[in-house]
């Protein structure tokens, strides 16, 4: 078993399963921001499930953090997890290491694995290069159904209280996304943005720009930007 809390666990089970520690350290939220997250979470004072949605899942490290942390809350907590399963740093089918990693940490009751894109298509890896695997050269193989975010809104609409993105790093798919995932969102859902920072300064706009609107701040680490949906309210 892996603790889900241990975070020097959760990056060895995949180097032990022969995955580059490299990869998998600098490709998952760091340690100290999933912690920051757990602690934002803890003081929501939630009560009863909190059902969350995961957008890039890469090979389960904060997906499975983030699961504990809202099963920790309610035992009947659901985590909806969105990743088009193509390529990721290397790493191909990333989704059976996620599925590997939840099986350890006992969370395999409390995900659901939605195999697609958030919105549109996307380019892998956010376009880089990595150990040979061109994205834009293997783009018409990248093949995955599209639009998830639009698909669970037309069937469910205003159950998560928790949403982290992680997805496609491109700004403007980042405020579709956010768009796309309003109708979702409970009223007080806690909403976690990754890469709002100087290294991904266009999401950091991103952040900055949403607070404005139907979503509060609470706050960043520094890496992680933190929002709380606060829905307008229709007058007559
Ligand atoms: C930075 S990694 C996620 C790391 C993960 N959140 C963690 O900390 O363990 C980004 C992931 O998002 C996926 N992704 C890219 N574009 C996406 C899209 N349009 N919709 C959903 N996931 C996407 C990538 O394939 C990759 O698995």
């Amino acid at each position: 078993m892996v603790d889900p809390f241990d975070y020097p666990g959760l990056i060895g089970f995949h180097v032990a399963r022969g995955l580059a520690r490299l990869h998998v350290t600098e490709g998952s939220i760091p340690a100290g921001s999933l912690s920051y997250i757990r602690e934002t979470l803890a003081s929501a004072g939630f009560e009863g499930p909190v059902h969350g949605l995961h957008i890039g899942n890469y090979v389960g490290v904060s997906l499975a953090y983030v699961t504990q942390v809202l099963v920790s809350i309610h035992p009947e907590s659901r985590v909806f997890a969105i990743d088009p399963n193509i390529p990721h740093r290397g790493t191909s089918n990333p989704q059976s290491h996620v599925a590997a990693l939840l099986a350890a940490c006992g969370l395999k009751d409390s995900v659901v694995i939605l195999a697609g894109f958030s919105g549109r298509k996307s380019v892998s890896n956010d376009g880089v290069i990595f150990d040979g695997y061109d994205p834009l050269a293997n783009n018409a193989s990248e093949i995955s159904v599209e639009n998830v975010l639009d698909s669970l809104g037309a069937v469910l609409q205003g159950n998560f209280r928790f949403a982290l993105l992680d997805g496609n790093h491109e700004a403007d798919y980042l405020r579709n996304e956010i768009n796309r995932l309003k109708r979702l969102l409970a009223p007080d859902a806690i909403v976690v943005l990754d890469d709002v920072d100087e290294a991904w300064a266009e999401l950091k706009t991103v952040f900055e720009e949403v607070r404005n609107e139907e979503f509060s701040y609470v706050g960043t680490d520094g890496r992680v930007g933190i929002l709380q949906h606060r829905p307008r309210i229709a007058t007559g």
